[in-house]
């Protein structure tokens, strides 16, 4: 059993949890996730490393309560015990001297695209940030990103912090202020990844995003996350979960996703959760 050290609402809907998983934590690297389940009843959660301790053995992540399932996590408090907690999972981010780096978290993404800033700037590389969010009440971590980030751009789409708009306005900015990037990194959710790879297209390098799938197992043995990248079957669990989103085929990516939405609705419906 894993026991909760913290869970508390950062912002609006998203929610930081601090589990004691000594042995996960061990392994653990930049970009690497861990399945979540916890309890009868709840589904088994790919969640993305934020931070962690190996002295202490506190993992630490950031969610998004969407279902039933985070339901019942951002309902869990200090001391509660949750079955299961697995990983490191997944293909841990590229960490290199690649130069320069844009880095873009949005939503739940601005804590799991940590790790991999504080990485890239361990390694040399001059790292730009970018934090994106609705309002400013939804933009969390500013110190922390900072540290590592040479520079550090908000952009909210209501103007009420840093610039306004949506991650084209990043790219706007990068642009007008000379900035040429190697490669391109966003953590957030399916619509972030998305446009930043549109967006971020016209520079001709990788942009890496970070595949929110269906997942199970999350070691390759279902077959659930499966996804086309370049034309070839992925499953995003052991291929992934980052790749070129460039070569991805969101389309069948977004029909995927849908998949099980209406067994979530009539579960929020039913549960007693309230769809919150
Ligand atoms: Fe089962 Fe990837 S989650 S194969």
């Amino acid at each position: 059993m894993f026991k909760i050290i913290e869970r508390t609402m950062i912002v609006p809907n998203l929610h930081l949890l601090v589990v004691h998983a000594p042995d996960v934590v061990q392994e653990m690297q930049p970009g690497q996730f861990v399945i979540v389940h916890s309890g009868e009843g709840a589904e088994r959660i790919p969640l993305t490393a934020a931070d962690w301790d190996k002295e202490t053995g506190y993992l630490t992540i950031v969610f998004m309560e969407v279902g039933t399932s985070t339901n019942k996590l951002a309902e869990l408090k200090p001391g509660d015990v949750i079955p299961t907690v697995v990983g490191p999972l997944g293909r841990p981010a590229a960490i290199e001297n690649f130069g320069t780096v844009i880095c873009i978290g949005g939503c739940f993404g601005m804590g799991s695209i940590y790790p991999v800033v504080k990485a890239l700037k361990e390694k040399g590389n001059t790292v730009i940030t970018v934090m994106e969010g609705r309002s400013k009440n939804l933009l969390y971590w500013e110190d922390k990103l900072s540290k590592y980030s040479d520079r550090l751009i908000k952009i909210t789409r209501d103007g009420s912090y840093g610039y306004k708009g949506h991650i084209k306005k990043a790219d706007d900015l990068i642009r007008e202020i000379g900035i040429v990037p190697d490669r391109v990194i966003a953590n957030g959710c399916t619509t972030l990844s998305y446009k930043t790879s549109k967006e971020y297209a016209h520079y001709d390098i990788p942009v890496i995003v970070t595949l929110n799938t269906i997942m199970i197992d999350g070691t390759g043995m279902c077959g659930v996350c499966r996804c086309s990248v370049d034309g070839k079957m992925k499953f995003a669990c052991v291929d992934g979960p980052h790749f070129d989103g460039r070569l991805v085929d969101w389309e069948e990516l977004s029909k995927r996703r849908q998949q099980y939405i209406g067994e979530e609705a009539f579960l929020v419906h039913h549960s007693g959760c309230g769809g919150r």
